[in-house]
């Protein structure tokens, strides 16, 4: 099996901002107060408008996947051995290239989740606190279904399983500043799997890898998905 965990650098030749770059989002907001329990809890208005204009802006027409996207979709079709995309993003780019092997395990931008009834929907459109949950109807209980800071990532057992049992483990396109998503290297290459780094530079974690090839997503992740291909 082949496990691939994406972030925020394979969206960003979208038009997506990452986080930590220059420019990213975490220049111009405060995680305490978007992406936090407490920052919910003091200001739900303020994250509800955070999560609005993200929302708005992922549907807007000129944002689509990119090469990188769809060169995963075409290893999912394609290779003769299992392939399992974890994504750190909560944009749906991944689904929309033809990737269905994938979980979102920090939520996804696209749909609301009930603190009453904890059900899970699809949400997008604005999100305001006087919202009805499409399932049990309560008002004023719905959040983004957003996995925050202080809160534990989504799919956690099905990971470290796929993290145990893989032959080859890649990260693309992410910092290696959060865990637990920035330990999963270490995980998959104490299994005994062959490691490798795909990312516009050297991640912070990047010694933990095998091997890194460094450049745009779009021009690095299709390149490695036909030398996979044309090796099986
Ligand atoms: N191609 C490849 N890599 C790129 C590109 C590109 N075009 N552009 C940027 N990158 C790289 C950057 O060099 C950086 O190492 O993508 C990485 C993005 O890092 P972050 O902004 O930290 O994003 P990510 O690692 O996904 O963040 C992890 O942090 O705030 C949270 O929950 C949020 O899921 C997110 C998590």
């Amino acid at each position: 099996m082949i496990v691939i965990l994406t972030g925020a650098g394979i969206s960003q030749e979208s038009g997506i901002a990452t986080f930590r770059d220059s420019g990213g989002l975490w220049e111009n907001e405060s995680i305490e107060d978007v992406a936090t329990p407490g920052g919910f809890a003091r200001n739900p208005a303020r994250v509800l408008d955070f999560y609005n204009q993200r929302r708005k802006q992922l549907l807007s027409p000129e944002i689509a996947p990119n090469a990188a996207h769809l060169a995963l979709a075409r290893l999912e079709r394609e290779s003769s051995e299992p392939v399992l995309v974890v994504t750190q993003n909560v944009d749906n780019l991944h689904e929309c290239a033809g990737t269905s092997n994938l979980l979102h395990m920090h939520g996804e931008l696209l749909k609301a989740r009930c603190t009453a009834c904890r059900g899970v929907s699809q949400w997008e459109v604005d999100m305001s606190k006087s919202d009805a949950c499409p399932k049990c109807g309560t008002t004023g209980k719905l959040r983004p279904h957003i996995v925050w800071f202080e809160e534990m990532p989504l799919y956690m057992d099905e990971i470290e399983q796929a993290l145990e049992s893989c032959r080859l483990f890649v990260s693309i396109g992410t910092s290696g500043n959060v865990y637990p998503a920035a330990g999963f290297v270490r995980s998959a290459r104490s299994a005994g799997a062959q490691t490798l780094e795909l990312n516009l530079e050297k991640s912070v974690g990047a010694s933990a890898f095998h091997d890194g090839r460094y450049g745009k997503a779009s021009e690095i992740v299709p390149d490695w998905v036909d030398e996979v291909l044309s090796r099986q």
